[in-house]
């Protein structure tokens, strides 16, 4: 029996550092903005929200890049930032400025306070998406489920947007670490819950993403961001609903440094930005680890023959050894050109030890 319930599995197989005949590509963020049909059907739903809960659309957009490339994965449309809008967070997407949440938690009773949602219903239209993505693949590709880790959503749920300096989560981290571990905790009941749901539902790997670890000295991530996540990564249904193993990716965007730490967390890969080499962080972390990423997603705005080039050196970096996913070090950015994506696609695929 194959390891997998995809007529093409190179992803899960290169997840659990089996051999593949090819190497396995997805990007993260590959629905979004550069694509003219995600801009069409992002025009037809009200807003981001709308787009994300509303099963028909978020399958429409998850299928969109697959359909255009041969990508070896889809990944869930949806966004981090729905588990704290289901804790009861008023949460809104401005043009240009991205997500704002108007209330941010900057008291001891709001952290205390905050529900943990039940999954199956309070966010039942990510599962039924879920449920819809897997019927309309039909077994061609995987599905990928995903959530944001403790430590990012915090950073969201505190600070109330995006932030350079992250002062009041720190401010709070310096000041009163124990009620830091008290909203991390609740975190982490939410986003297992949430994960294991969508495993229940048909995801077959599943992705964290710490987009702001890396803004972290190494003992405060160790304590704020790895460890939930390895609490959480404990607390997954590690076998999916076709009786297959279900791998768990973890993206630490800026956490080349921590190599080893991570890898320690119960995760079957490890997603690297581009800060890091990739044949140094396979010679560090031996063979039995996979490996996700690594190229600049600027690189995608470069000449043709420059994009080929440090697409190859990254192949050439990891090397023949069994376990490497390729993708960009972050996501894909909105004025990507679509020809380049494809050349991208075509390179990876094409490449031979
Ligand atoms: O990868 C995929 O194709 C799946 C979809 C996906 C989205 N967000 C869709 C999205 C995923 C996996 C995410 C994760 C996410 N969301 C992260 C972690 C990954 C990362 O980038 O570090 C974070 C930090 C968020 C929070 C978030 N959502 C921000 C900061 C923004 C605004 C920035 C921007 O690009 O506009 C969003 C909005 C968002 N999420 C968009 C998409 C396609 C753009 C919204 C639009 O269509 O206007």
């Amino acid at each position: 029996m194959t390891p997998t319930a995809a007529a093409n599995d190179r992803f899960l197989r290169a997840c659990l550092c089996q051999p593949v005949d090819q190497i396995p590509i997805w990007l993260m963020r590959q629905a979004g903005r550069y694509l003219p049909e995600y801009r069409a059907t992002r025009a037809r739903a009200k807003d981001f929200l709308t787009l994300c809960s509303t099963p028909e659309l978020a399958c429409e957009v998850t299928l969109q890049p697959v359909q255009r490339f041969p990508l070896d994965a889809a990944i869930l449309f949806s966004d981090i930032l729905t588990v704290p809008h289901a804790m009861g967070m008023e949460l809104q997407f401005l043009d240009g400025e991205g997500p704002v949440f108007s209330s941010p938690l900057r008291t001891a009773e709001a952290i205390r306070a905050l529900p943990v949602p039940d999954a199956e219903t309070e966010l039942r239209y990510v599962m039924d998406a879920v449920r819809l993505i897997r019927h309309e693949l039909a077994g061609r590709i995987p599905l990928i489920g995903f959530a944001g880790s403790p430590w990012t959503l915090a950073c969201y749920m505190v600070e109330g947007r995006g932030s350079r300096d992250f002062q009041h989560i720190k401010a709070l981290l310096y000041s009163d670490p124990e009620l830091l571990d008290r909203l991390l905790d609740t975190l982490v009941r939410a986003v297992a819950q949430y994960l294991n749901a969508q495993i229940r539902a048909g995801a077959q790997a599943v992705m964290l993403f710490d987009s702001w670890g890396g803004a972290l000295t190494t003992a405060a991530y160790r304590r704020f961001s790895l460890k939930p996540m390895t609490r959480i990564i404990g607390a997954l249904e590690r076998t999916g609903s076709d009786g297959h193993k279900v791998p768990v990716i973890l993206f630490t965007k800026g956490g080349g440094n921590w190599l080893e730490d991570m890898a320690d967390s119960g995760a079957d890969v490890l997603g690297l930005d581009w800060t890091i080499d990739l044949g140094e962080a396979r010679r560090r972390l031996g063979p039995a680890l996979a490996l996700q990423g690594n190229l600049d997603p600027m690189a995608l705005y470069g000449s043709p023959e420059l994009l080929v080039q440090e697409t190859r050196s990254i192949l050439e970096s990891h090397g023949p050894q069994a376990g490497h996913i390729f993708n960009l070090g972050h996501g894909i950015t909105p004025q990507t050109p679509v020809e380049q994506v494809a050349r991208l696609v075509d390179t990876v695929h094409n490449w031979r030890p």
